[in-house]
């Protein structure tokens, strides 16, 4: 584990935010991802150590739970790295989404747990209807829309239920968080038009850390 990195003289890696509930959900997840190979068991066995994490108060910082307008994904929507494994094996992220915006539809690409920390949003799934071959284009069909209240989460495991977006529906921000094992924001992903099929890779980005050079991952 490495708490060295450098960005601008702030560490890029490791605890950008360091507390105790944030290091307990890390070790944990760290321990569970040694000793477990199945990652529908370990997102499985990881739940109660991430739903402790969205009951407890006063770990997430005022800086970390604000809207961006310099977002990476437009809408002001912020993404705020509060761990980073520096091998790209791991990643925790607060998603600060303002009131009545969206993300894109969007994937992911690695196993996790998703859950709402403060506000309310609703979730839209979709389906992929092709067989991926092309990279610029994808069929898909709603699968499931639902709300999630603070305190509600849902996991993560590619290819099944990866590519959805996220509205916010309370008066105030939603604030997501994101237990992911990869480095989600600067990994290249895609965004999705279902309307059109169009496929666009992207890397987020997080406005609290640098990303390596694009080709770098
Ligand atoms: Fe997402």
């Amino acid at each position: 584990m490495c708490d060295t990195g450098h960005a601008g003289g702030h560490a890029a890696f490791g605890f950008l935010v360091d507390t105790p509930e944030i290091r307990e959900l890390v070790a944990e997840t760290h321990r569970v991802t040694a000793g477990i190979a199945d990652s529908a068991i370990r997102v499985e066995t990881l739940k109660p150590a991430f739903a402790a994490l969205l009951a407890a108060d006063g770990w997430l910082p005022e800086a970390y739970s604000r809207p961006d307008e310099k977002s990476g994904m437009g809408g002001g929507i912020g993404q705020y790295a509060l761990y980073r494994a520096e091998d790209g094996s791991l990643c925790l992220f607060s998603l600060v989404v303002p009131a009545g915006a969206a993300t894109p539809v969007h994937d992911h690409l690695a196993w996790g747990l998703v859950g709402v920390y403060r506000g309310r949003q609703d979730e839209t799934v979709y389906r992929r209807l092709d067989d991926g071959r092309d990279p610029a284009r994808a069929d898909l069909e709603i699968a499931k829309r639902q709300t999630l209240d603070r305190g509600d989460f849902y996991a993560l495991l590619p290819p099944t239920d990866d590519i959805h977006y996220v509205r916010t529906v309370s008066d105030t921000p939603s604030i997501s968080i994101h237990l992911l094992a990869n480095d989600t924001a600067c990994v290249w992903r895609h965004r999705f038009e279902p309307d059109t099929g169009k496929v666009t890779p992207f890397r987020s980005g997080y406005a609290n850390a640098p990303c390596p050079p694009a080709s770098a991952r």
